[in-house]
Parts: structure tokens; C-alpha cells; sequence
């Protein structure tokens, strides 16, 4: 993504080689500021506090996580312990454990000594295979914007929920890679961005990307969706997930079922983009298995926003003493997903759909 000129990353390694930098997204769409990761604590707290968001972006820092764990203990007891703490931050996301496992994989069967190298070498890689995937599904979900497009000769309307973009990802994203390709392919379109309360990711991070790309967009209450697809007014929904089960059931952020139920009432089709570490072939049934994060009811109560000093303040919208309950996701049965957008290609939400692009996976 280039902002203002300059190409950036979501993270990358800080000048010293030791330390890991980000960009705090608690701070967008109204600060750009970057944090430098110094300590496996500081990545582990990046990721719980949010600094840090979306599937494989998580991944990715807890990667460099475990790279900032060797150098501080780089015995097998030193590095379980760093995958445990950070395993610990957040639960949905199965990217984070898939990161956590390959930098395992990598680590424990070396001398101490080679461990440090060998995290930080794996650990990049990591990045630069999330940019290639994401690049790679942006491809095969443009084709499916332009298909659009070649059939109604107009601007294509697109809904997306949350930020699953750029900021989500090492690079691109995954909802949005197949919006920037076909943006960039000279193909007319439009993004419905829900703000996606409580945290509003939408509002803040996704219409900041897009801004910060040109992409056309509309920022729109969570609940005004339902309404656009009745009028003809969405051509597709393209979401992200933080995990997709074997049998192809959606987990992502909460609000994308009932996206999910609209659009399937519409006739309008509801895709997911991912890539191949986010889905979990230890899961099934999306509903029964995937553990869903419950955040602090204050997100719920208050917002934060810009006031007309261009002060961030936190105000609170709810009464005292009101209770509120904040679960992070939701789980879109296989059902309601019109196809499942890879860096293998485009297949059904299904087993059959699934193993077809992955024969590898048994
Ligand atoms: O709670 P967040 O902001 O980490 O949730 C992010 C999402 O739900 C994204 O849609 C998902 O991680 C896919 S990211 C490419």
C-alpha cells in the first residue's frame, strides 16, 4: 500500500534487524503512528491489545514474536512458553496457532545456536508468503468483479464487512485484494463499507485504505446492508474470515451472518477471501468447534472519535449501569457462502470444494 507516496508493509523488521515495527491501528484512521516491538511481551500485548488486527497479520506477529522469544531464551522450555503466552492473546483467529506451529516446526529441531537466525528467517518468510497469497487471490476474485462488470456494463457494487484489507493482512488483504486488482485493472467500482460496531474496523480502517488507495466507498451503519441488496444496489459481498473449517462454515467478525442471511434472501453473491492458513482442517462444524472471543463489554459502551478540536476522545454511548456483551465473531454456515476465494483459485464452501484446491491435505 503506498501512503503518500511511500510504499509500506503492516510490519517489517526495524532498522537494527532486532526489533519488529507496526503500525498502531488503535491510533487510524486518525494518527499513523508506528510501535517498535522490542520483546516477545511487546508482540504478545500488540496482538491482545489490537495494535495489531486481522487474521494473518496476527500470524505474522506472532512469528516475529517468536523470533524476539529466541533471543531471550532460546532453550525448547523458553520457546514453549513464548508459543503458550502468545497462543494466549487472542482465540479465533487460526492463523495465529498456524504461525506459532511453523515457527516450532523450524526451531525445535535446531542446535540454540541457530535458532535466533533461523526465527527471524522464517518469520519474514511468513510475511512474504501472506503478500504472495493474498496477491495471488486478489487475481482470482478480480475475475469475478470484472465478470460483473462485463455483464452489467456499470459501476460494481461491492459490501464488505469489517477491515479484512491491507491493515488485516502483511500486504493487500483478503476481501479487499480482489477490490484493489480490479481497481487497479481499470474495472468501475464502489465499496459499501459497514462500520462494524463495536470496534468499528470498517469505519476507521477499511475507509482509510480505500481512501488512501482512491478506491470509490460509502461508509454505512451495520445495519443498512439488508436494505441495499433488496434495492439491487450490492452486486456482491466480499468478506474475510479468521478461520474457515474444513466443511467451509465461516468464522469472521461478528455481524457477517447476517450479511451472509441477506444476501442469500437477495440472490446476491457472498464471498469469503482467504488465504490457505486460515483454514483450520481440524474443524468441522463451524458452529460447535470454533471458539468465539468475547472482548470487554467497554467497547460496547463507548466509542472513540474525533472531536471538533481534532482531539481523539473516548465518549461513552450507553447509560450507567446499562450491561452490554461484546462477542468478537460469528460463523456463517457453508451454506450461505456463494464460493471461497484462495490463492489456488475460486472453489466451493465445501469439503469437496476445499480438498479439490488442496489435494495435499488429505
Ligand atoms: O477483531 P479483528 O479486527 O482482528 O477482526 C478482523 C476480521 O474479522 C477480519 O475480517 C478477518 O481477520 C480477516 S482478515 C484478512
Amino acid at each position: 500500500m503506498k501512503i503518500n507516496g511511500t510504499a509500506f508493509r503492516t510490519i517489517w523488521l526495524a532498522k537494527d534487524g532486532i526489533g519488529v515495527e507496526i503500525i498502531d491501528q488503535t491510533r487510524l484512521p486518525h494518527e499513523f503512528v508506528t510501535i517498535t516491538l522490542r520483546s516477545m511481551a511487546d508482540a504478545a500485548l500488540a496482538i491482545k491489545d489490537m495494535w495489531v488486527r486481522g487474521a494473518p497479520l496476527i500470524g505474522a506477529t506472532a512469528a516475529y514474536g517468536m523470533a524476539l522469544a529466541a533471543r531471550e531464551d532460546a532453550t525448547d522450555a523458553g520457546l514453549k512458553r513464548a508459543y503458550q503466552l502468545l497462543h494466549a492473546t487472542r482465540p479465533t483467529a487460526i492463523n495465529l496457532k498456524w504461525a506459532l506451529d511453523e515457527m516450532l516446526a523450524v526451531l525445535l529441531p535446531l542446535p540454540e545456536t541457530a535458532r535466533v537466525a533461523a526465527a527471524y528467517g522464517r518469520a519474514a518468510a511468513i510475511c512474504d508468503e501472506d503478500s504472495a497469497q493474498n496477491a495471488a487471490l486478489g487475481e482470482h476474485g478480480a475475475a469475478l468483479i470484472k465478470a460483473q462488470h462485463q455483464a452489467k456494463q456499470r459501476t460494481i457494487n461491492v459490501l464488505t464487512h469489517c477491515n479484512a484489507g491491507w491493515l488485516a493482512t502483511v500486504d493487500w488483504g483478503t476481501a479487499l485484494a480482489p477490490v484493489y486488482k480490479a481497481f487497479d485493472a481499470g474495472i468501475p467500482l464502489h465499496v459499501w463499507v459497514d462500520e462494524t460496531r463495536p470496534r468499528n474496523q470498517g469505519a476507521s480502517l477499511t475507509a482509510r485504505e480505500l481512501n488512501w488507495h482512491g478506491v470509490p466507498h460509502t461508509v454505512i451503519a451495520d445495519n443498512t446492508g439488508g436494505h441495499l441488496m433488496q434495492h439491487g444496489m450490492v452486486d456482491l459481498c466480499i468478506v474475510g474470515t479468521d478461520r474457515t473449517t474444513r466443511n467451509g462454515d465461516v468464522c469472521n467478525k461478528i455481524g457477517t451472518y447476517l450479511k451472509a442471511l441477506a444476501a442469500k434472501d437477495n440472490n446476491v453473491p457472498f464471498y469469503v477471501g482467504l488465504p490457505s492458513p486460515t483454514i483450520d482442517w481440524t474443524v468441522a462444524d463451524g458452529v460447535k468447534e470454533i471458539p468465539i472471543e468475547e472482548r470487554s463489554a467497554r467497547e460496547q459502551t463507548h466509542i472513540f472519535g474525533k472531536d471538533a478540536d481534532g482531539k481523539v476522545t473516548e465518549v461513552q454511548v450507553t447509560p450507567d449501569g446499562s450491561p452490554a456483551v461484546n462477542y468478537g465473531f460469528d460463523v456463517t454456515p457453508a451454506r450461505l457462502v456463494t464460493g471461497l476465494i484462495t490463492e489456488r483459485g475460486v472453489c466451493a464452501a465445501s469439503y469437496k470444494g476445499l480438498r479439490g484446491l488442496f489435494p495435499e491435505r488429505g
